[in-house]
């Protein structure tokens, strides 16, 4: 397998191989660039957990507008240490530093083998391939991590176990945010016999001809919420009101994206987001990502308390379970918000 990575190093390139030509321009898909600079959403984490009863129920109200009107925000106060943080993003450089044939042990692996390691999207399937290396590991409910480079696996551990609780207690504030008892949305969805972590880690080296090439197209992600972490480069955007808005996340901050379990269990009330990745010709860009969902056998549908015949709200999606959903996503080519199946 041929990753961005040793093609970049391979030699002096000045273009972009044609396989790796997936736009034409800025605007070839859907969205503008908004004209103003959009101020993202910040929520402080440490209000919800340690705030007063005034102060919790404000920051419940936010994160309702947040993810009503926008699908994305900032987390700040999260309570994960700015060293695990730094140590998650040194470490997935070091993963991607190691010579190939350690890397190589987990190529071309099936969607649900604990470990993957791959580049584009889906280079089975994809008409032109994406300016992306990608490591995928399937941490919880059972933990898996590379055996090298020495220490990752602990980094790992601890980053995903703060991301865990991070977004947990998130999860119950959207509960609260839409009226249900704050352990509705992990009572309903079966989270307590062993919520779905997937961790994804995203290499973008620099690209000879950024505006050409595209490190992931846009797409909605699966499960309830992805937490992200970054490098200091830029590069990722969210569509809102139309607008593509480049993020650039406050340093130590996790960017929380709604996914598409969010759209369905709320039956549509808050909407996953659609966003892409863009490279850069400067230097390697990492994100961190973790895609928070249910148990993988759990039947994901609109929540009863959400569903009202009377009020025509009747049920806007099919229930399907996560695992398919995954499978829906991950083994075709990733377009947009296809696979909400309404
Ligand atoms: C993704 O959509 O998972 C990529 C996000 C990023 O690179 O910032
Ligand atoms: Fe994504």
């Amino acid at each position: 397998m041929l990753c961005v990575k040793q093609l970049v190093e391979s030699g002096c390139l000045t273009t972009v191989p044609s396989k790796y030509v997936s736009r034409r321009s800025l605007e070839y898909s859907e969205g503008r660039f908004a004209d103003q600079e959009v101020v993202i959403p910040i929520i402080d984490f440490s209000l919800l957990t340690c705030g007063n009863a005034e102060q919790r129920s404000k920051v419940i109200e936010d994160l309702g507008n947040t993810c009503r009107e926008w699908g994305f925000f900032m987390v700040i106060n999260h309570g994960v240490p700015q060293k695990v943080m730094d140590d998650m993003i040194r470490g997935s450089q070091g993963f991607f530093d190691l010579i190939d044939e350690e890397k190589h042990e987990y190529a071309g692996r099936a969607l649900f083998e604990p470990i993957r390691w791959g580049t584009s999207f889906n280079a089975t399937a994809d008409k032109a391939f994406f300016w992306r290396d990608f490591l995928k590991v399937h941490v919880h409910p059972h933990f898996n991590a590379p055996k090298s480079p020495t220490g990752f696996s602990e980094i790992i551990e601890e980053y995903c176990k703060g991301a865990r609780e991070v977004a947990d207690q998130l999860l119950r504030g959207i509960s609260k945010s839409l009226g249900l008892e704050e352990t509705y949305i992990e009572n309903i969805m079966d989270m307590k016999s062993g919520a779905h972590q997937l961790l994804v880690i995203n290499m973008y080296p620099p690209c000879p001809q950024p505006d050409v090439a595209m490190g992931l197209p846009p797409h909605s992600d699966h499960g309830l919420l992805t937490l992200l972490t970054q490098n200091e480069l830029s590069g990722l955007q969210v569509i809102h009101n139309g607008n593509w808005v480049s993020v650039n996340p406050l340093p130590n901050s996790f960017f929380v994206i709604t996914g598409d379990h969010m759209e369905i269990l709320t039956n549509g009330k808050y909407k996953s987001v659609v966003h892409r990745a863009l490279v850069n010709d400067k230097a390697t860009r990492i994100s961190v990502g973790t895609a928070h969902g249910p148990p993988l056998e759990t039947v994901v549908r609109p929540a009863p308390k959400l569903v009202d015949y009377k009020a025509q709200q009747p049920p806007a999606y099919r229930g399907i379970k996560y695992k398919e959903f995954l499978e829906l996503q991950q083994c075709n080519q990733l377009n947009g918000k296809s696979c909400l199946n309404r």
